[in-house]
């Protein structure tokens, strides 16, 4: 695999991860919580984080796909899989892989808040603020990032380096 460069080891994300959870845990104080996993880059940090979190837990899942044919985003978003169930007065937090444009997480929490959640927060693993083009501010973000192509933990290129257990900067 010489054509990646590790970035984050397995011992940081670890350690992160349970601070994460430290401090989510803490947040909600005891409160049930529905965790959202945007599919499919998101599965791997959220098997980790939730088993950090000292509260009331239920999982939920969503995918959503970018329209068009470019590695861009081109700004248009559709839901590919819905949820299972309402979140009408739910604590929901949003579990997510990157926020790069912050396209994607833009159009999820905007639907979201119309089906009138008691909260709604977003938790990102990685941030690469640098990219922005829709202002995005996660509540809880593991780490922040330079603009480089990130695969591992989650992340792939062309679904591939999802097993990876670390965080890899993919070269050219
Ligand atoms: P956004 O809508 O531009 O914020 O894109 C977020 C989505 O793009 C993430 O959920 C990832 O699936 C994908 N993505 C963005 N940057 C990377 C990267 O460096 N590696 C792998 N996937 C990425
Ligand atoms: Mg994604």
């Amino acid at each position: 695999m010489a054509n990646l460069e590790i970035l984050l080891s397995e011992d940081m994300i670890r350690n992160r991860v349970r601070e994460m959870g430290s401090e989510i845990s803490r947040d909600y104080n005891g409160e049930e919580v529905l965790v959202i996993g945007i599919l499919k880059g998101a599965f791997v940090f959220l098997a980790d984080l939730i088993r950090c979190l000292d509260l009331p837990v239920k999982v939920d899942f969503m995918d959503v796909s970018s329209y068009g044919l470019s590695t861009e985003s081109s700004g248009e978003v559709r839901i590919m899989k819905d949820l299972e169930q309402p979140i009408e007065g739910k604590n929901v937090l949003i579990v997510e892989d990157i926020i790069d444009s912050g396209t994607t997480l833009k159009f999820i929490e905007g639907i979201l808040q119309r089906r009138r959640p008691k909260s709604l927060k977003l938790c990102t693993f990685l941030d690469k603020p640098s990219r922005r083009k829709v202002p995005v501010t996660p509540h809880y973000n593991g780490f922040t990032i330079p603009d480089h192509f990130i695969v591992g933990y989650g992340l792939d290129y062309a679904e591939q380096y999802r097993h990876l257990p670390m965080v890899c900067v993919l070269k050219d």
